[in-house]
């Protein structure tokens, strides 16, 4: 048993705070793992304000990289020593997605069986399976991915957002919106999620990449990241606008990093005839859109959803790590600020300013 200090929120809308949490040694098919760095995500929030569920006290942090300290029984995955990504699409093998061959549809992912606790006693749920806004976490061995690729201490703060949002944005554009060499490619919320999607489009050679936001700060690192174009939905409108620097067709791919209504509807409008559009901003529970099916059906081409961007973590995290060594991925832009495990509560703040794309915690500071 190990004691740590671990952000917690133990009520919905209470704080996050500080607290002693006991890690247990791991159990057959665990991990104990270091963590370096945990990015706060917008997930972290809505288990916060009680938006997953009402499982509290949730321990929080998923984004993140660390070292691997213990293993349990059978683990064949990762030993001791070996830096990794932590990722929440631990795939089980078994379920009908993982037999029928899309394991990353898996619907059966697999976390630590053991329960980290308070003091007391109290079981914590971790976001997300993980919970590493703290100095050891314990999740499934199929959870850590492992970095073969060196790489310098204070590059562990980018390659860990690898864990959640950057992937989900960069696997909505690579994998879900199968982006393919000199298409056209619009991002709706250039937030953390969208801003990858860009860099995911830039990455499998869209030659058009439109950014949308209505914050000229997100549009200026969508640019950064590859966006061709940048579009105020503010001021001008996004469909319209798509449309204009589309040749008046629409882009071959438009993805919703937002998930509202207003931007799914924009969505659904701005893409070419038979084009794709894909939905990776999470809807708040109940949220309904009304799209005329005369226009689902003459339109053509797809909707879908990408959950996680349709990622397999021992498939992208390391070819990931590797465009970012290579020069090809800017990861390090998605880091605005390096914060301490006691600033959690801060950054969730300074998250809702949409002056970041992260805040994220490096476990020594
Ligand atoms: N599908 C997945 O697996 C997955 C994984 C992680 C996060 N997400 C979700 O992705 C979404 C984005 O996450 P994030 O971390 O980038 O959030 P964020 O808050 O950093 O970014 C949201 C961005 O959208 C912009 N925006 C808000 N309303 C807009 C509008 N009407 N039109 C255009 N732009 C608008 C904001 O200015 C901001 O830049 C969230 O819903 C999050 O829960 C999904
Ligand atoms: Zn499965
Ligand atoms: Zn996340």
């Amino acid at each position: 048993m190990h004691k740590v200090k671990g952000v917690v929120v133990r009520a919905k809308n209470e704080p996050a705070t500080l607290e002693t949490v006991l890690v247990p040694d791991p159990g057959p098919g665990e991990a104990l793992v270091d963590v370096l760095t945990c990015g706060v995500c917008q997930t972290d929030l809505h288990y916060k304000v009680g938006g997953v569920g009402d499982d509290f006290p949730y321990l929080l942090g998923h984004e993140a990289a660390g070292v691997v300290s213990a293993v349990g029984e059978g683990v064949t995955e990762v030993e001791v020593g070996d830096h990794v990504i932590l990722n929440w699409r631990a795939v089980c093998g078994e379920c009908r997605a993982c037999r029928r061959g899309e394991p990353w549809y898996c619907f059966n992912t697999h976390n630590a069986t053991q329960k980290m606790t308070l003091e007391d006693g109290t079981e914590l749920e971790p976001a997300l399976g993980i919970g590493a806004f703290a100095e050891k976490t314990l999740v499934a061995a199929g959870q850590c991915t492992k970095i073969e690729t060196p790489l310098q201490d204070e590059q562990y703060a980018a390659v860990g957002l690898l864990g959640c949002g950057v992937t989900a944005g960069i696997g909505a554009a690579l994998n879900t919106g199968a982006v393919k060499r000199g298409e056209s490619v619009a991002v709706i919320g250039c937030g953390g999620v969208g801003t990858a999607a860009v860099a995911g489009a830039a990455l499998a050679g869209a030659t058009t990449i439109i950014a949308v936001d209505v914050d000229d700060e997100k549009l200026e690192t969508a640019q950064r990241l590859g966006a061709t174009h940048v579009i105020n939905s503010r001021s001008t409108d996004a469909v319209e606008g798509i449309r204009e620097l589309t040749h008046g067709n629409g882009a071959d791919l438009v993805i919703d990093a937002v998930g509202v209504p207003d931007t799914f509807m924009q969505a659904f409008q701005a893409r070419d005839l038979a084009g794709r559009m894909v939905l990776v901003g999470v809807p708040n529970p109940g949220t309904v859109a009304e799209i005329p099916l005369d226009e689902v059906f003459s339109h053509g081409g797809s909707i879908k959803s990408a959950w996680y961007g349709d990622t397999l973590p021992s498939r992208d995290f390391p070819m990931l790590v590797d465009q970012y060594v290579l020069g090809r991925l800017d990861l390090d832009a998605f880091v605005s600020e390096r914060i301490g495990l006691a600033q959690v509560d801060e950054a969730f703040e300074t998250m809702k300013s949409g002056k970041v794309l992260r805040s994220v915690v490096e476990v020594s500071r």
